[in-house]
């Protein structure tokens, strides 16, 4: 209790809001409080996220976890997992949903097209909804589940939005998600999906609404659409790392700000390359080698070797760091991939505790020197 209470004490003295933090000398102000902090953190992560530490969605009435946990990895097999799906790697989804319950993360991401049945996938609503299942029999649990509308070229009209959705809901064995975004901006029919989403929403199958990988233009557009029908647009999904900050850059970022939507931020360690594990001589395997080369990596070397330095004097390690870095840029909801217990035990450790407004400016700085990342995915 009293090491509870003190921490509480340090993370709400020094904790809140990166930017409102004194300006101190870096060396000293570390020494003295990274004793401290280590102790605050680890405090703050091994306590359930309680309500009030929970985040709005926007302008919804829906409150989440302030990390969220990418499902996109469970059942998959065309981008992650070696293209196998087998029981090992089940368990190790069922541990990971676990453990992230164990600590507060409750906010779950998926899509209906997260493990399609190709090449032996096996649906991650489907999983996702089994492991909440498995875990409700036991106890009752705090659960906030996001999910998305595939915008494919053949379907037309707002009512694919309701028959899709139906699906999902089916596969998660839920009556209502918490959150359903459209996945991505459709090549047509963008305004038929919006009410399709109002449809749902004011039908109660949904309690909140979002969008993802829209640009700020088709942003603002949705947001008016919705608007007109009383329809919070809560949510834009976006592609947002340290490594990663086009939404600093296209206006993504300060249009969410401005019109009150929270930014989900996906991808948020790049793919695992943030948490240091792979260097120029040891890459990743499969497709992510397309994009985080050996050259790549060496150019990354000096903000990692950053990131380590920083995270050490708080007793964290790099993709602890780079999580907190986001969650320092206000309205932002991280949601990093966790294929195991120990990667979902490693993302509590980012929460409880703030990277100072300097050292997340500095961070930014070495981040702009690195040049010559091109995602998969962009913004459209
Ligand atoms: N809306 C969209 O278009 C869109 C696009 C992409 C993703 N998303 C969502 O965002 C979520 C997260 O994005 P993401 O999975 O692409 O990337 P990410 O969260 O940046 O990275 C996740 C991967 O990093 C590795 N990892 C996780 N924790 C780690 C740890 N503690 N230490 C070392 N490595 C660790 C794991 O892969 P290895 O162990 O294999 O390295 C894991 O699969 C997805 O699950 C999905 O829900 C949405």
């Amino acid at each position: 209790m009293a090491a509870a209470a003190m921490a509480l004490q340090v993370v709400a003295a020094g904790g809140g809001c990166c930017c409102q933090r004194p300006v101190l000398g870096p060396d000293r102000r570390r020494r003295l409080v990274a004793a401290a902090r280590a102790v605050a953190s680890n405090a703050a992560a091994a306590a359930k996220v309680s309500e009030e530490g929970k985040v709005r969605l926007g302008g919804s009435d829906v409150a989440v976890s302030k990390l969220g946990i990418g499902a996109w990895s469970w059942g998959d097999t065309t981008y992650w997992n070696d293209s196998e799906w087998d029981d090992r790697r089940l368990q190790e989804a069922k541990a990971a949903f676990d453990t992230s319950i164990d600590n507060g993360m409750t906010f779950f991401d998926t899509a209906e097209v997260y493990g399609t049945a190709l090449m032996g996938a096996v649906n991650s609503e489907s999983l996702l909804g089994g492991f909440i299942k498995e875990r409700r029999e036991k106890e009752q649990i705090d659960v906030a589940v996001a999910t998305k509308f595939a915008a494919l070229p053949w379907r037309f009209g707002r009512g694919s939005v309701l028959s899709a959705l139906k699906k999902s809901l089916d596969r998660l064995g839920l009556s209502s998600v918490e959150l359903y975004q459209l996945h991505w901006p459709g090549l047509w029919g963008n305004e038929g999906y919006l009410d399709g989403l109002a449809d749902a929403y004011e039908q109660g199958l949904v309690k909140a609404v979002g969008v993802s990988n829209y640009n700020e233009k088709r942003l603002r557009d949705a947001y008016a659409r919705l608007k007109k029908r009383g329809v919070p647009l809560a949510a834009n999904q976006v592609n947002y790392s340290l490594i990663y900050r086009t939404p600093e850059l296209n206006g993504v970022k300060a249009a969410c700000d401005e019109l009150g939507i929270t930014l989900i931020a996906y991808s948020p360690i790049a793919q695992g390359v943030l948490s240091g594990k792979y260097t120029p001589e040891k890459p990743p395997t499969g497709p992510r080698a397309n994009t985080y080369t050996p050259e790549f990596l060496t150019k990354l070397q000096p903000l990692m070797n950053r990131i380590k330095e920083i995270g050490e004097s708080y007793g964290k390690n790099p993709t602890q760091v780079s999580l907190n870095w986001l969650t320092c840029q206000g309205n932002v909801v991280p949601i990093p991939g966790a294929k195991n217990a120990g990667q979902a035990q490693e993302f509590a450790g980012a929460l409880g505790w703030s990277l100072t407004g300097d050292e997340v400016e500095e961070l930014r700085s070495l981040a702009r020197e690195i040049k010559g990342i091109k995602m998969p995915i962009e913004e459209s």
